[in-house]
């Protein structure tokens, strides 16, 4: 067998296999499962967005190679205006401070391979999205953990990183509204992070892959928003969730050009851009389709009901303001992997242990509210019923 790259090395075991197994298991044995696992919208892509792309598929302009510097021209140019209308912000798409990617997953991974080197450090979110941290260390760097804590609202304590671990800091990651804690930022969060990177000379990174994911009027800032912000970082936008698009692969980077240069270039030697008849479509969503409301009323309708239906049993858990995702706090009797194991096992239902996300995530299990076609909220009540007659909860 050939060896694998040493760099594969640095990506770690996959914790949950037994987790894994069990699911499989449970499926080959018929047993009715209630999956509130990975975080992928169960809803369609809204029809005029589908039409959109039937019709530029058509079109034979949209079958080469894109080859353009920094996406194609109406999609980062519908971006750019996105931006403006929904967050106040210019960002001039002919001058770069606009670029496509092949959903945010790409950027957010190309972009630790741009800037990051053996010895840098990349400050990452713990518990958080994997990919920043394998990223950074698959570039040879060391990712640091900024401890999320409930403290702290689930914001990185800035003050709390070493002056030294600051000063060899090359990239921060930072994602609000948040995965896996559901916590969502404040501006002047967004201020200190970008007066944090000013001083310590370090390139910023906001993955807002959930920023049209909100409910009951909250609407998320903007990292770019924040004074300074532009001057150090930039922030990853998706249309995989705001239009429920995740296997359509497109979103954009925005924010500092030169900052984006870096990733421009790698971009431009390992992929050849997106097919720009999506990216025809993308454009058309931005400019034209208001997000999918239908669809947050219906995590909406889900995130009350696992969330009163927890609280009953014995939690207190907030109404969370936005994300797919519920994070829920265990019973000191568990570990977040034994707790996802007698859920599955007792009552069929399927959460992702907080380990998974990082040492942080530990004592937590997520929820998300992408339980398949349950449009009226009933599976995610059984699951909750289920929970509450099978699994004896000790606080
Ligand atoms: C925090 C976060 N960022 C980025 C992504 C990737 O989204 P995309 O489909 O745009 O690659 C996800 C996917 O779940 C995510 O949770």
């Amino acid at each position: 067998m050939a060896r694998y790259a040493r760099r594969l090395d640095s990506i770690p075991p996959y914790l949950f296999g037994e987790i894994a197994r069990l699911k499989a298991k449970a499926i080959s044995e018929g047993r009715d499962l209630i999956d509130f696992g990975i975080g992928d919208p169960d809803q369609p892509t809204p029809q005029p967005i589908i039409e959109r792309l039937a019709r530029a598929a058509n079109d034979p302009k949209t079958h080469r190679y894109d080859e353009s510097d920094y996406g194609w021209l109406p999609f980062i140019e519908a971006a750019s205006d996105w931006c403006r209308r929904r967050f106040g912000l210019e960002l001039d798409a002919s001058k770069g401070e606009v670029i496509e990617v092949i959903g945010s997953k790409e950027a957010l991974a190309h972009l630790a391979w741009a800037y990051i080197d053996p010895g840098d450090i990349c400050l990452v979110p713990d518990p958080g999205y994997t990919v920043y941290k394998v990223n950074a260390a698959m570039a040879g760097g060391t990712p640091y953990a900024m401890p999320l804590l409930a403290q702290n609202d689930f914001l990185p304590d800035l003050s709390a990183i070493p002056s030294e671990v600051a000063r060899r800091a090359k990239l921060m990651y930072i994602n609000y509204p948040n995965n896996p804690t559901a916590a969502t930022a404040t501006p002047e969060f967004f201020a200190e992070v970008a007066s944090f990177a000013r001083e310590n000379d370090i390139i910023v990174c906001h993955d807002a892959a959930y920023s049209e994911v909100s409910f009951g009027g909250y609407r998320a800032p903007s990292f770019l928003e924040a004074p300074g912000a532009k001057e150090v970082g930039i922030e990853i936008h998706s249309l995989s969730k705001t239009y429920n698009m995740t296997g359509w692969r497109i979103g954009f980077a925005a924010g500092n050009a030169d900052v984006l240069r870096g990733l421009s270039k790698i971009k431009s030697n390992v992929d050849s851009k997106q097919f720009p008849a999506i990216a025809e479509a993308a454009a058309y969503a931005l400019l034209h389709v208001d997000g999918a409301p239908e669809t947050l009323s219906i995590y909406q309708t889900r995130r009350d009901i696992v969330v009163d239906g927890l609280n009953s049993l014995g939690w207190s858990l907030p109404k969370t303001k936005a994300t797919l995702y519920v994070w829920v706090p265990l019973p000191p009797a568990y570990t977040s992997a034994e707790f996802a194991k007698v859920l599955l096992e007792r009552a069929g239902v399927l959460v992702v242990p907080g380990l998974q996300y990082g040492e942080y995530g530990e004592g937590y299990v997520r929820f998300s509210l992408t339980v398949e076609g349950d449009r009226g909220g009933e599976r995610v009540a059984e699951a909750i019923e289920r929970i509450r007659q099978n699994v004896e909860i000790r606080w």
